[in-house]
């Protein structure tokens, strides 16, 4: 484990870690963008394709096109699928972090918001997979408790670093760590007071479409 690492997988790989990239003010007032995302679109426990089986995490979107998934399949809808209602608008503070850290021509259309609480929640070992612009980068914002985050390769089974992602952690993953699989292990409860009532929330930019 390699906790606070500037350099937890080779910067060739285009991974980037940012820890306290978001200062607590910057955080503060993301949590509060998130609150107002989760009123006009509530979170929601999506079930995995096929089986049914639900997540143990709760999800919704801002931007153009939100990421779903039901029984049907994993896909990107400009609506959020229970109110019909276009996601709210990605948080500019998101879209300036965004231009600061790529260099990417087009802005992102998918801001994915996950809610972690509770003991089980978790997320499985995954690539980033359903966007067409491979070519642009994905960036994750952490907020509230602390995570065991799990970076593998290109492959599922490469072998895969575990280390700490904490409240105001930026998380830049381009080039070929990119489609690089991740997942979360845990969550560590207690570790922010930030979220009342305890919880994580990680936020991830994504480009969906090519840019024309
Ligand atoms: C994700 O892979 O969608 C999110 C990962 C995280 O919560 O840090
Ligand atoms: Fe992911």
């Amino acid at each position: 484990m390699e906790p606070h690492s500037a350099r937890v997988v080779g910067t060739e790989t285009g991974f980037r870690y940012l820890p306290d990239r978001l200062d607590e003010a910057a955080q503060r007032r993301l949590l509060a963008e998130v609150e107002r995302i989760g009123e006009a679109a509530p979170f929601d426990r999506f079930v995995m394709p096929g089986t049914g089986r639900p997540l143990s995490i709760d999800m919704t979107n801002a931007g153009p096109l939100g990421w779903v998934s039901d029984r049907s399949g994993y896909r990107y809808s400009p609506a959020h699928l229970r109110t019909g209602l276009p996601w709210p608008p990605i948080p500019d503070l998101l879209l300036a972090l965004w231009r600061e850290l790529t260099d990417y021509p087009a802005p992102p259309e998918c801001c994915l918001i996950n809610l972690y609480q509770g003991v089980g929640a978790k997320l499985g070992m995954h690539r980033d997979q359903d966007e067409e612009a491979f070519d642009a980068p994905i960036l994750s914002v952490s907020l509230g408790d602390a995570a065991m985050f799990r970076l593998g390769g290109r492959r599922r089974g490469d072998p895969a670093r575990t280390f700490v992602v904490q409240s105001g952690t930026v998380m830049v993953f381009a080039g070929e760590a990119r489609t690089f699989y991740h997942g979360v292990d845990r969550i560590l409860p207690g570790t922010s007071a930030l979220i009342p009532g305890g919880g994580r929330i990680n936020l991830t930019l994504r480009r969906v479409t090519r840019p024309r």
